[in-house]
């Protein structure tokens, strides 16, 4: 496939970690929505995903010592939420399996709990490069919030007890990664990300960290992972979720992480009962900064290229089967192999 080193494509990144820690409220920080306060008894229950373009990271990590906007060479994010509920292990694993790079949210005040093991084992399993949030830092002890400052040089602005409560909780949870074969340390004092996972304090409540989290994402996924994020034109799209809309019928969320989909494509599926072959009648995709969960004006486009978020509309997507991969029939000749692989799903 041709692939050219100068169009980057954004990193996929998945907010994988145990229930109520914070993922969904970290993603209202960054989108400046309240997407968390409209979920059923505050639980994710769907995977999200939203886009965040340059500009908003630019804007959020203007503050971030050693941070500049020229830095910045990727188009953005497109960010996945998980659920962190234990009965939701499809979607984690779903969510987790098509990203490039995860944001793996601990509470500092309760440290790794069973929905933090399942994820780093997901992680590990795929290889998937990944960075702790230790959020909920303005719960310590005295903190006082900043979301302006660069979290390291704030934390060393707080009074002495709460710099002793965070540094006896961050030792804790050193020790608890350190049980699971796993190396942590401040992002800052990371000095080998081969030997170290890095962690970045954070309160997804307030603000603070959020710009150093993601100033680190950019500059890591730019350093270690630009051979991925090379844009190339084989379609590589995976369907999220199959949702029914008032109006619109069965759609389907897929996520297009390499290539381009168009409208009156040809796509191959799987279904419950068999491979189904249908043609995109439509493509739906919410404004920046906005979740494709929410129910919104919808801008609708005629070509759309990865990586990015979109809803589908096309005929027969009752039978679609969700996690598994779209197929576009580009020749006549090529329809019966792709019902082949659909069907092998
Ligand atoms: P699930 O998706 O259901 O697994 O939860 P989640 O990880 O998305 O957590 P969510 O964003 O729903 O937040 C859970 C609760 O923690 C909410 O009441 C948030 O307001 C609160 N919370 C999240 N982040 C912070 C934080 O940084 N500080 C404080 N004090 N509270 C937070
Ligand atoms: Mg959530
Ligand atoms: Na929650």
């Amino acid at each position: 496939a041709a692939k050219s080193d100068d169009v980057l494509r954004s990193p996929v990144l998945c907010v994988l970690g145990h229930v109520d820690t914070g993922k969904t409220k970290m993603l209202d920080t960054i989108r400046r929505t309240n997407v968390q306060l409209g979920e059923a008894g505050g639980i994710t229950q769907q995977l999200g995903a939203t886009r965040v373009p340059a500009e908003a990271i630019i804007q959020r990590c203007g503050r971030v010592k050693g941070f500049t906007p020229e830095k910045v060479k990727i188009p953005g994010f497109l960010i996945i939420d998980t659920p962190g509920h234990e009965s939701f292990a499809n979607l984690r694993s779903r969510g987790s399996s098509l990203c490039d790079f995860a944001i793996l949210v601990v509470d500092i005040m309760h440290g790794i709990e069973p929905q933090t093991l399942e994820s780093i084992k997901l992680l590990i399993k795929r290889k998937t490069p990944f960075v702790v949030a230790l959020n909920k830092v303005d719960r310590l002890y005295g903190y006082e919030s900043n979301p302006q400052k660069d979290i390291y040089q704030h934390l060393k602005s707080q009074n002495m007890n709460t710099q002793l409560e965070f540094k006896e909780r961050y030792e804790k949870i050193v020790v608890e990664f350190a049980e699971q074969g796993i190396n942590v340390i401040l992002a800052p004092d990371n000095k080998d990300v081969n030997e170290y996972i890095s962690m970045v304090p954070t309160s997804a409540q307030l603000g603070d960290g959020v710009g150093n989290i993601m100033a680190y994402i950019v500059e890591h996924s730019q350093k270690y992972l630009s051979d991925r994020l090379g844009y190339i034109e084989d379609v590589d799209c995976t369907v999220m979720e199959v949702r029914s809309l008032p109006g619109l019928g069965t759609t389907i969320d897929v996520i297009l992480v390499n290539g381009t989909l168009k409208t009156s494509d040809i796509i191959v599926l799987t279904g419950t009962d068999g491979p189904i072959v249908t043609q995109i009648r439509d493509i739906l995709m919410p404004a920046p900064l906005r979740e494709i969960r929410v129910k919104a004006d919808y801008e609708h486009y005629k070509e759309i290229k990865g990586s990015q978020s979109v809803k589908i509309l096309a005929k027969n997507l009752d039978k679609c089967v969700a996690g598994l991969p779209l197929f576009v029939c580009n020749r006549t000749d090529e329809l019966e192999i792709l019902k082949k692989d659909a069907h092998d799903q």
